[in-house]
């Protein structure tokens, strides 16, 4: 099947990094809108317009189906795409279930780190009406994550004073998960794991994965080779040395995060 991946830009990859390895003997497009890149400070009308444009384009494309790998795009217009167009349309929401019952177990604490649109907006109200009965949740928007990922800046002085001065306003030690409730997010593991002193990072990715599998039919492959992939950016072929080994590197970085 031909399946078509995207993202305001390199967040997806971290979705994609798993498809290849879990579905690999798929073909699969990844389309980065980098001409718009971020979409989470962006209003929720300019990311519909955005989104319904790629998804055209990769119907045009001849997709079996569209996974948005991005939390923002489907939070504010999944449902818009979906009413629109006949294939399949999966999307994805921060991992918040998941969290909140390993936090239950442990006495702690959840912090959901997203978009500032992402936290906004009312899917993940609804979402926490149903799974946070008990109110052990915390939402905290890191919008400047997107931009430092996008410059693959994903460690060093500048991330660390970043992430310190956004949890200024928390107290650290009550939590025990932190949501990754943007795909930008994964790069940055190491860091913030470090800021934390070490805690339980969650991300949707496995499971946005599984659902693409049953979604389509497929089975979930465990041995790890990699499907082929046609990367898009904005609507251009990329095509270019620098720009594919660019997403090589991108795919290492997330190898690498996955051990620590
Ligand atoms: N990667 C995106 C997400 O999962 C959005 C990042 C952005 O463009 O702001 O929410």
């Amino acid at each position: 099947m031909r399946i078509g991946i995207f993202d305001s830009g390199i967040g997806g990859i971290s979705v994609l990094h798993e498809a290849i390895r879990r579905l690999p003997d798929e073909e699969y497009l990844f389309y980065a809108d980098t001409d718009h890149v971020p979409y989470g400070i962006k209003t929720p009308e300019e990311v519909i317009e955005y989104v319904d444009e790629v998804v055209r384009y990769l119907i045009a494309q001849e997709v079996d189906a569209v996974l948005i790998a991005c939390n923002t795009a489907t939070s504010v217009a999944a449902s818009y795409v979906r009413d629109r167009y006949a294939i399949p349309i999966i999307g994805m929401e921060p991992a918040v279930k998941p969290a909140v019952e390993a936090a239950r177990v442990k006495g702690g604490r959840v912090l959901v780190m997203a978009t500032p649109i992402t936290i906004r907006e009312n899917k993940l109200k609804q979402l926490l009406e149903k799974v946070d009965k008990e109110h052990i949740v915390d939402l905290l928007p890191m919008p400047g994550f997107v931009r430092m990922a996008e410059s693959e800046v994903f460690g060093g002085p500048e991330v660390d004073e970043y992430i310190e001065e956004q949890l200024a306003v928390l107290d650290k030690s009550v939590y025990t998960e932190v949501v990754l409730g943007c795909t930008h997010f994964n790069y940055f593991i190491p860091a913030i794991k470090r800021a934390f002193g070490g805690i339980e990072t969650i991300d949707g990715n496995e499971g946005t994965v599984r659902h693409l599998a049953e979604v389509l039919g497929l089975t979930l492959d465990e041995n790890g080779r990699e499907g082929a992939v046609t990367y898009i950016e904005s609507g251009r072929l990329v095509t270019d040395e620098e720009a594919l080994a660019r997403y090589t590197r991108l795919h290492d970085r997330l190898e690498y995060v996955k051990g620590c």
